[in-house]
């Protein structure tokens, strides 16, 4: 049933079709003039992947890779990707972080109809911002991104960032015994509390991998955070790391600390300096190595600091006369009606009310209505015990403040609101459409914690 990587590619040749990027190619950069209606073909199709040594993982992969391939774009430029389905179900494509219209966000039955086996679907947006996003359906979201479909998308500044060198980093943990076969991707137990972990860590669909940086370099590490479910304590010892993005947007460089929370969904842009050649730096998950970064000599001249990045084009809220808005995320503790007949459990809520996975029709009751081009102030309160990334598509919002750490104020897509935390965030409501809005724990997600916001 699977497909292998030279199938893959085959298929594509019967199919005629011109624009294939195999193998992290960076194809925006030699864009043939006659690729009329895409720069990328990306399908989405079975894939068995050796996580385990000497065993196969039936993973689900986007252009032959688990994770994805990753796409490039340039701010400001058009990312055209005719997406082909492979898989025996149903899905689509959301860009996480990416604001583009309503059509283009990947929702089924408010932005698309579900993209059937053997479907393809032309997704045709123009990327505003620069930074790391990344890609991921929005469908059987449990085990298609459990399988593996996610993958990185970047969008390169229109001018040269400063970086010389630049490391793309896709975390995610695999629901993978120890043979390989996928496990659970949801227990019921575990989504009432902090979701249900894989177990096998994984950089860029290897586990525990060792990564060669050039030495005297500042390079610019993506963190990308691909997990279903667990936040990274990422920590970087015994190096100079500092942080130019959080989540696709430039924050004025600081030192990277002993450690930054990286919750799902979430993304972190580091400038390294590489130490001398032959060193070995970890990349830990509070304890637990995640790979190991190798310094290899380079002939190079060595690197400099690079200035601030950029920041991106997101239209400021005037606080003064901002309205405010309250959310609360809480514990519902309640098994829906519905399970018994094979429904949704709600174990979460949103204002008092739970998303049903299998309700098409939730989106026509969105929980708020903001009028276009109004400004907002958000409290996001958390009245549990576990945290939760919270993410809005469509539109980038600047935390505030919080009564539980000191704030500098930057735009970002997703917060990771911590136990009982009380956040204030910040928009400008410029995007017409109606836009989900949930925590990024994808058993969470489906288990209530999702509402739509509606913007008219
Ligand atoms: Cu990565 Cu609905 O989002
Ligand atoms: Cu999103
Ligand atoms: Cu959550």
């Amino acid at each position: 049933m699977s497909v292998t990587r030279r199938q893959l590619l085959a298929g594509l040749a019967g199919l005629g079709v011109i624009g294939f990027s195999a193998g992290g190619v960076r194809y925006w950069l030699g864009r043939p003039e006659d690729v009329a209606t895409h720069d990328y073909e990306l399908i989405a199709a079975p894939l068995d992947v050796e996580l385990v040594p000497g065993f196969k993982t039936p993973a689900w992969a986007y252009g032959g890779q688990a994770p994805g391939l990753e796409l490039r774009c340039r701010q400001g430029e058009r990312l055209r990707v005719r997406f082909i389905n492979r898989l025996s179900e149903a899905t689509t494509i959301h860009w996480h972080g990416i604001r583009l219209p309503l059509e283009m966000d990947g929702v089924p039955y408010l932005s698309q109809l579900p993209v059937l086996p053997g479907e393809y679907f032309d997704y045709d947006f123009i990327c505003p911002d620069a930074g790391s996003f990344w890609y991921h359906p929005h469908t059987a979201s449990g085990e298609q991104l459990g399988r593996g479909l996610v993958g990185p998308l970047i969008v390169e500044e229109r001018a040269p960032s400063g970086f010389r060198h630049e490391r793309t980093l896709s975390l995610k943990h695999w629901h993978v015994d120890k043979q390989g076969a996928f496990t659970a991707f949801s227990v019921p137990r575990e989504a009432a509390r902090g979701g249900t972990p894989g177990l096998l860590s994984s950089v860029n669909g290897t586990h525990n991998p060792t990564l060669e940086l050039p030495a005297g370099q500042v390079v610019r590490l993506r963190l990308l955070n691909l997990d279903n479910t667990l936040t990274y304590r990422l920590m970087l010892p015994g190096v100079e790391a500092r942080i130019y993005a959080l989540d696709g947007n430039p924050v004025e460089p600081r030192p990277l600390g002993k450690e930054y929370w990286l919750g799902p969904g979430m993304r972190i842009e580091l400038g390294v300096r590489v130490p001398e050649a032959g060193r070995e730096i970890p990349l830990r998950n509070g304890p637990l190595r995640l790979a190991t970064l190798k310094s290899v000599a380079s002939s190079e001249t060595p690197g400099s600091w690079p200035p601030a990045l950029q920041a991106n084009p997101i239209a400021e809220p005037d606080l003064s006369r901002a309205e405010k808005m309250r959310f609360n995320f809480e514990w519902a503790g309640a098994v829906s009606v519905g399970v018994e007949q094979g429904g949704a459990h709600s174990f979460w809520q949103i204002n008092g009310q739970a998303w049903d996975i299998d309700d098409k029709s939730c989106v026509e009751r969105p929980i708020a209505t903001l009028n276009k081009d109004g400004h907002y102030i958000f409290e996001l309160r958390n009245l549990s015990q576990y945290q939760h990334p919270i993410h809005l598509h469509g539109m980038s919002f600047k935390v505030l403040s919080s009564n539980r750490k000191t704030i500098t104020p930057y735009f970002t897509d997703t917060y990771l609101l911590g136990k009982n935390e009380t956040a204030q965030v910040a928009l400008v409501a410029d995007n017409p459409g109606i836009w989900m809005f949930h925590c990024h724990v994808i058993d969470h997600m489906e288990t209530g914690l999702m509402a739509a916001i509606e913007v008219v």
